[in-house]
């Protein structure tokens, strides 16, 4: 087990990509801490499947569109396991707003992105740092996207969001060394929910893509054990975890 010992905060651990997360890094020994913001049961249930196979858990509900609440789930996390080891920045939210409709960007859609997508991770990592530094071998892994790259996606501000949180994620990676690691995985389409597409959007999304499967949340896992326990040369940088499809062009 790589992480006997360590302590690992997923927020949005709850659902998606975060549940495969949360599982993952309790098999490897941390004790792990399940944030959510609505998803109470979902959190529970990862807690009860992660104590059934003799791993430790906790939930911890906190909406980390408020610094206040972001600094809360890091005292609660430090005051039940006493050190922070690996925060990983999953949380995410977006609306489908097609490009061509600016009209239909909202300013609470604006909002929410841009709280969630940025300002939440920020928060977060910014209440982490001293205990993430305190360890000397601290990692921070920030959940982006394809959509950074391609400026595509579910909405425009989405992708721009996530274009920040790249940005953030070599920002910080200079300022937080040599203690701590900061790496970001940018997935493709992952089927977890997250998205409310068009039924015609979602068939052409669930082709297989180049390598002749769906990415899935245990692809995002691997990625995240990779970047938290074996990549310790590795700072600032973004694993893409989409089929090729940034690197390459999109599958025909
Ligand atoms: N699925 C994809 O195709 C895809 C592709 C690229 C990137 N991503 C990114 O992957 C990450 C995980 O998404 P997913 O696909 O696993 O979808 P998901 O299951 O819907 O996960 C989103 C998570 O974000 C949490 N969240 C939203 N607002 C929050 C807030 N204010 N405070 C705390 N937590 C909040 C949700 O928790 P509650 O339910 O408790 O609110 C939920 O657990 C996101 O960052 C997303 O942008 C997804």
């Amino acid at each position: 087990m790589k992480l006997e010992g360590k302590v690992v905060l997923v927020t949005g651990g709850g659902t998606g990509m975060g549940r495969a997360m949360s599982q993952r890094f309790a098999r490897e020994g941390a004790g792990v801490v399940v944030n959510y913001a609505r998803s109470q049961r979902q959190a529970t249930e990862v807690v009860d499947a992660i104590t059934k196979e003799g791993g430790r858990a906790i939930a911890i509900q906190a909406d980390l569109t408020s610094d206040q609440e972001a600094r809360r789930l890091i005292s609660e996390t430090i005051a039940h396991y006493g050190r922070l080891d690996v925060l990983v920045n999953n949380a995410g939210w977006t609306r489908s707003v097609p490009h061509q409709d600016l009209e239909g960007l909202t300013d609470e859609i604006l909002e929410q992105t841009l709280a969630v997508n940025v300002k939440a991770p920020l928060y977060c990592i910014r209440a982490a740092a001293p205990y993430l530094r305190a360890n000397g071998a601290g990692a921070v892994i920030n959940i982006t996207s394809g959509a950074a790259y391609t400026a595509s996606g579910s909405s425009l501000i989405y992708a721009a969001a996530k274009a920040a949180l790249s940005s953030l994620t070599k920002s910080l990676a200079r300022v937080l060394a040599p203690e701590v690691r900061v790496n970001a995985i940018a997935p493709g389409f992952v089927d977890t929910g997250f998205v409310n597409w068009s039924p015609a959007t979602l068939a052409r999304l669930r082709q297989p893509g180049r390598l002749g499967r769906a990415i899935t949340a245990e692809d995002i896992a691997d990625a995240a054990i990779f970047l938290a326990c074996d990549a310790g040369a590795t700072t600032g940088q973004t694993i893409l975890v989409d089929q090729g499809n940034v690197a390459l062009g999109p599958h025909p």
